[in-house]
């Protein structure tokens, strides 16, 4: 089975078919400029242009950056405000003509990874953190998902988490890879002692470079990177489209 995977974030929205029994790719992925502002009806006519730019007639699935429940979109930390309330799925679904499942982005790249990635085959409790623009957080115990888990905004040191050891943080502050790295780690300890997960996935763009901030982050819980990279956001939206028909 195919079902068309489109990851919504704050510079880009992607999208590609994916064979949802191996979780490839089978055509190019397409990426367009996410607009801005980025207002839900700005938002749903590009995700009508990437549907259209494969021709798509099956099962559409879509991550958000925020809180989504039942399709309906219930905060904005790095979107614009008008989304909160928004139902995307029906937004979406009238746009483009098509069922459209919408779930928050953390744990799409989660189900992913879980599936074909770094979780696959753990059985235990996991982790999976995106370390992007915000943090996300994706809870897995034995496999299954607890959704909206928002595991970036937990207070740590006095602050929101997401300001304090996001990757924007990381690029805005100039911190070097070193320094963001114990902040990570620090991060990461915060919520060992809160979940005692059997491991961490570090996910989103700086999961690439992970042999240069790894080293820093001092945890008694195993920390791997993701290993779909770009592609877990389209993947786990595809996998849950497919789960849903
Ligand atoms: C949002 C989450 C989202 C994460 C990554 C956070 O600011 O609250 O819902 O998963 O950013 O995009």
């Amino acid at each position: 089975m195919q079902c068309l995977g489109i990851d919504i974030g704050g510079s880009g929205i992607k999208g590609a078919p994916v064979a949802t029994a191996t979780g490839e790719l089978t055509a190019e992925r397409e990426r367009l400029e996410t607009p801005q502002p980025a207002t839900p009806d700005a938002v749903a006519d590009t995700v009508a242009r990437v549907v259209d730019h494969f021709d798509w007639e099956g099962p559409i699935g879509c991550t958000f950056p925020a809180v989504v429940r039942s399709g309906v979109v219930h905060t904005a930390a790095n979107v614009d405000k008008t989304w909160i309330g928004t139902d995307a799925a029906t937004l979406f679904g009238q746009r483009t003509g098509r069922d459209v499942v919408v779930m928050n982005d953390a744990d799409l790249a989660g189900v992913a990874e879980m599936q074909f990635g770094a979780g696959k085959g753990v059985d235990g409790q996991v982790v999976m953190i995106t370390l992007g623009t915000g943090i996300g957080s994706a809870l897995f115990y034995r496999g299954v998902l607890v959704p909206n888990t928002e595991l970036g905004h937990i207070q740590l040191d006095g602050r929101d988490a997401e300001e304090f050891a996001s990757g924007r943080v990381r690029e805005d502050d100039d911190l070097g890879w070193k320094e963001w790295g114990k902040r990570v780690g620090a991060y990461l300890h915060a919520l060992e002692d809160l979940l005692w997960p059997d491991l961490f996935i570090l996910g989103g763009g700086v999961s690439k470079k992970s042999d240069k901030f790894l080293p820093s982050v001092d945890i008694r819980t195993p920390v791997v990177p993701a290993t779909l990279l770009n592609n877990a956001g389209i993947v786990g939206a595809a996998l849950m489209a497919a789960a849903a028909t």
